[in-house]
């Protein structure tokens, strides 16, 4: 029998962290082909890369996308913005891994982000692709938003938690450690070598975007997010530290979280024991453990932030809206 057709996808923003991160994902995707891995400045010739890169970046011209079912966009935000509308023009499908949709209301994003929200029209349909959490809504979409790094390693365990009604109010602490892949490509005073080797330390204390994405997703106002640098490439490991509600111990909490990932490929909770960011490096997997601490449940979680926490969970996305296994291309 005849294989079936490959589903022909692009790459735009292709020269930086997370589109070499899909390159090295579709290279040995089953159902899908990389037909176009191009920069995202329309026209312009592509810098030679600052980065060894797998694949040469073609220069982004519309034409080039004509047999393409769908587009990730690896690109910054305001950038997605308007590249998403062009996409979804065109009849497109777009995994966008910046937050220019991450927001319901133009008015977050633009407190968050500092400037109005180019294209405010989308923002009602563009779906927030938490994979595990969203994923018929993923599956009809023509845009999902996906995720941000942070946010999908606390979103992960406490949106469960939220909803069974087993958090008490109160501050709620995230304190999040980030390897410097977090910040992308471009050199930059905090993330380079010399500064980031053999350092360690807090950065947005007093306010990170990623604190008003996770506000916005879990309905709460008083969250204290706390980002860290490590000094390292890649991973993501939150430490969250809440109450619970009463009558609720931590087992009840580790049980219902438990009970939520049980048949999920990617989300791992913990029976006992610590996640490590090397059992989650290179892999699209979220590990997930909870102790009691006095009165505190501690819960700690960790990603890979360009696979789960990116490139990955986009993936997945995009597995979905074109109609195939979600974990194709991922395990
Ligand atoms: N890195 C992570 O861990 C992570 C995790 C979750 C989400 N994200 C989000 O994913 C997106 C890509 O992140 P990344 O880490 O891959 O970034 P990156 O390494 O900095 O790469 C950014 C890409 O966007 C292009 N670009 C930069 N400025 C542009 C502009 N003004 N107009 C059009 N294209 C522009 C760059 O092209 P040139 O080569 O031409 O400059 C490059 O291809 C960002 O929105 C980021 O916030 C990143």
């Amino acid at each position: 029998m005849k294989a079936a057709a490959k589903k022909k996808v692009a790459v735009l923003g292709a020269s930086g962290y997370t589109g070499r991160e899909l390159h090295r994902l579709l290279s040995r995707h089953p159902s899908l082909e990389l037909a176009a891995f191009l920069s995202s400045r329309l026209g312009e010739e592509p810098e030679a890369p600052e980065l060894p890169c797998d694949a040469p970046v073609g220069r982004f011209e519309w034409e080039r996308l004509d047999d393409v079912e769908a587009v990730f966009l690896c690109t910054p935000h305001l950038a997605s913005a308007q590249l998403a509308k062009d996409c979804l023009r065109r009849g497109l499908k777009v995994v966008d891994l910046s937050a220019d949709f991450r927001f319901k209301d133009a008015e977050l994003y633009r407190a968050a982000y500092e400037h109005a929200h180019p294209t405010p029209e989308l923002l009602s349909e563009a779906v927030y692709g938490l994979t595990e959490r969203a994923r018929e809504a993923v599956r009809g979409a023509r845009l999902v938003a996906n995720p941000g790094c942070y946010p999908t390693s606390i979103l992960l365990p406490l949106l469960p938690l939220f909803e069974r009604g087993l958090v008490a109010g109160g501050t709620l602490v995230c304190d999040s450690k980030s390897g410097v892949s977090g910040a992308g490509k471009k050199p930059a005073a905090r993330t380079h070598f010399g500064a980031s080797h053999e350092n360690f330390l807090a950065y947005g204390v007093g306010f990170h975007r990623h604190g008003a994405e996770i506000k916005s997703q879990l309905g709460v106002s008083d969250l204290v997010f706390v980002p860290h640098l490590l000094p390292l490439f890649r991973g993501i490991l939150s430490t969250i530290y809440l109450k619970p509600a009463a009558g609720a111990s931590v087992q009840d909490l580790r049980a219902a979280l438990a009970e939520e990932y049980a048949h999920e490929s990617f989300v791992k909770v913990y029976p006992r024991g610590m996640p490590e960011l090397d059992r989650v490096q290179r892999t699209n997997e979220c590990h997930i453990a909870l102790e009691q601490n006095g009165s505190t449940v501690v819960v700690v979680s960790a990603i890979d932030n360009l696979l789960k926490g990116a490139s990955g969970q986009a993936l997945q996305n995009m597995n979905l809206m074109l109609g195939l296994p979600e974990t194709e291309g991922l395990s």
